[in-house]
């Protein structure tokens, strides 16, 4: 059984993907085994309770630094035997503390064909600087914010007449397609980092690794 930690600051869309995909098997012989949100009112806490899942709550004032924020959430998640932590929408950035903790075991999704517009506001990004093609991206997470080695993306064409919610959106349904399949290959055990490249074992990666409209 792989237990799975959700990190999330808000609305929690990607968190339920995950949950549903949990739950009808398609993330197989898996259970998420709690949701810290940096953020009270989050709505992936919602989410998590309607699941029965374990929603914690963990606020920035009460630590001195980010360092101690994650020594918290490394020694929360290490207790629950975590396997994997999942960032969705997760808007602080993750230290070396919890990344040393859990080498190799946390997954990022990003709104973007990375390396093309990482940190805040892909979509906007990608609109303003007129590109025709972005999309979304998972990928493990390391040091630097939306670096680490890429795992799986998806390729949304940008329409004319589109704006940033609209992009955004086509963008988010690809979001909820590849990041359970990402988890799946993890959990299934198919994934090895070599240099920077993921090697997915028994998918024919140009088929699969990459999702084009
Ligand atoms: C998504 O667009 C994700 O790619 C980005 O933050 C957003 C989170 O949305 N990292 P949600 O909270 O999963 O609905």
């Amino acid at each position: 059984m792989a237990n799975i930690a959700v990190l999330s600051s808000g609305r929690g869309s990607n968190l339920q993907a995950i949950i549903d995909s949990v739950e009808s098997g398609f993330i197989p012989r898996s259970r998420i085994v709690a949701v810290i949100s940096d953020k009270e009112d989050a709505y992936a806490l919602e989410r998590a309770k309607s699941h029965k899942i374990e929603a914690i709550h963990l606020d920035p004032k009460a630590y001195m630094t980010r360092q101690e924020y994650d020594q918290k959430v490394a020694d929360l998640l290490i207790k629950r035997k975590t396997d994997l932590i999942l960032l969705a929408g997760y808007m602080r950035i993750v230290t070396p503390v919890l990344l040393n903790a859990f080498k190799n075991k946390v997954l990022n999704i990003h709104p973007a064909l990375l390396p093309s517009f990482p940190g805040l506001c892909a979509q906007k990004q990608a609109l303003e600087w007129g590109v025709k093609v972005t999309g979304c991206t998972v990928h493990f997470v390391d040091a630097e914010v939306d670096h680490g080695p890429i795992i799986i993306q998806a390729a949304v064409p940008v329409l004319e007449e589109d704006k940033e919610e609209d992009l955004a959106k086509r963008i988010l349904e690809q979001e909820h397609l590849i990041y359970p399949q990402a988890i799946q290959w993890f959990v299934e055990g198919r994934l090895r980092i070599v240099d920077r490249r993921v090697k997915i074992r028994g998918v024919k990666q140009a088929g699969r690794a990459l999702r084009v409209l």
